[in-house]
């Protein structure tokens, strides 16, 4: 079983080659140093601090006053991928935001890949910004208990960012 910890700052040089490696075409680093380290954020990693397999984010925000979740960014080293990991991370982060109060949690990602834990197509809960053509399956939730009434995803100012909501 993989060890699943919650971090602070200490990761982020670690973090940085983890990021470049499981996304070469993306920077996101910028938003993972303002993440990591706000109270209100959730940052898991899988292994160790100083070498981790894997790492996952959640943020929290607001739908109409009520209390969501964003999941992301989420990245497991190549080598350590179809492990368990992902699955692992993504797993112990929603247990730990339900524990924080939060009513449901959204994704901007491949259903193929969350639809393994119950996330559906989300139509009710509009992201921060309009995403590109095509992607209104990407953009999913997973209601805990109830559904949050319909409304936009308030999220804290790392996320508000277009160039994160789109191609
Ligand atoms: C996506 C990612 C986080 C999955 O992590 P992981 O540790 O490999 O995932 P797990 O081992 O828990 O689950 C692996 C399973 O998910 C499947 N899977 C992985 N990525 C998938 C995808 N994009 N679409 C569908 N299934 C996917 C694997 O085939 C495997 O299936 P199996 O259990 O039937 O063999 C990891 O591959 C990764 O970091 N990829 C690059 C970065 C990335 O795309 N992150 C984005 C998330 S939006």
């Amino acid at each position: 079983m993989t060890e699943i910890i919650q971090n602070d700052t200490t990761a982020l040089p670690a973090l940085n080659a983890l990021y470049t490696k499981a996304f070469p075409d993306e920077d996101l680093l910028p938003l993972l140093k303002r993440m990591i380290g706000e109270p209100d954020v959730i940052s898991l990693v899988a292994g160790s601090l100083d070498n981790p397999m894997g790492h996952v984010c959640f943020a929290h925000g607001t739908v109409n006053g009520h209390r969501a979740a964003l999941l992301g960014p989420l990245a497991v080293a190549p080598e350590h991928q179809k492990a368990g990991i992902g699955t692992a991370l993504v797993q112990a982060g929603i247990e730990a935001v339900l524990a924080g109060g939060a009513e449901q949690v959204l994704v901007l990602g491949d259903p193929n890949y969350y639809g393994r834990f119950g996330f559906q197509q989300e139509d009710a809960v509009t992201p921060p910004y309009a995403l590109p053509e095509g992607w209104a399956s990407a953009w999913q939730s997973l209601s805990l208990d109830e559904e949050l009434p319909s409304g936009t995803l308030e999220l804290p100012d790392f996320w508000m960012d277009p160039a994160l909501w789109s191609e």
